[in-house]
């Protein structure tokens, strides 16, 4: 529906949301979904040609997802802003998100790197939970990129958040994210197995190092 067919002495009756914005959110979020789409695009072209020139496929899978919008406005709500466009646009990066599981913990700087070194793509932020994992064990590589978006009226940059983790990082994140949401079990255990899945991370972290050694032997392969 296109609001702006309301005429200029449209009066919005008082006390009621005022919907135009919707038409907004909409108009963010198609920008963003084209953005994660351009990003998802580049991503699977790095991991074909890495495929034909290197015999080696640095990406897993990737999963592509926006911002369920009751999750952005409790975002806001926590972050303090008021729910506008313009606060949405100025502080949430990651209305668009994309997951890229890679094979090996080298591989995620791989990908950082190649896709940083594309002239369109911008580093806004980069957090890196590998090196410097968060204290529940959390590891990934958190890069928000702006990538132009090519629409009818010209050229938008849209802010894109990146997470890149290892397969077994992704699989320590699912189950770890399964726990913090669980409501039906008593503290306690929910204490211990936070403590459990802190330690498991270790190991997995030690075992995918030794696995990519052994990988990068059997192919004679250095990045
Ligand atoms: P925001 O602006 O709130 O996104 O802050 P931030 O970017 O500093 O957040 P952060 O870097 O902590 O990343 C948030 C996202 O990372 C979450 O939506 C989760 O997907 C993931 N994440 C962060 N910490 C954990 C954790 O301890 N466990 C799990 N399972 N996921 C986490
Ligand atoms: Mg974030």
């Amino acid at each position: 529906m296109n609001f702006n067919k309301l005429g200029t002495n449209f009066e919005w009756p008082k006390g009621m949301p005022d919907i135009r914005n919707l038409q907004k959110l909409g108009q963010l979020y198609q920008l963003g979904e084209a953005g994660a789409n351009e990003i998802g695009t580049k991503l699977e072209n790095l991991d074909s040609e890495f495929q034909v020139n290197y015999d080696h496929n640095p990406i897993h899978h990737i999963e592509e997802r926006m911002k369920d919008v009751q999750s952005l406005a409790e975002k806001m709500n926590r972050k303090g802003y008021d729910l506008t466009i313009d606060n949405i646009k100025n502080h949430i990066f990651d209305v668009a998100g994309i997951r890229v599981i890679t094979n090996y913990i080298d591989d995620v700087y791989l990908i950082k790197k190649l896709l940083l070194s594309q002239s369109d793509v911008t580093l806004i932020k980069c957090k890196d939970y590998i090196k410097n994992p968060k204290p529940s064990g959390y590891r990934s590589l958190h890069v928000v990129v702006s990538v132009p978006v090519f629409q009818s009226n010209g050229s938008h940059d849209v802010n894109v958040e990146i997470q890149i983790r290892t397969v077994g990082m992704d699989m320590w994140a699912s189950l770890e994210h399964k726990l913090r949401y669980k409501t039906d079990i008593d503290d306690k255990l929910v204490a211990q197995y936070g403590n459990d899945l802190h330690g498991y991370a270790e190991e997995l972290s030690g075992i995918e190092t030794k696995m990519q050694k052994i990988y990068k032997k059997l192919n004679n392969y250095e990045v």
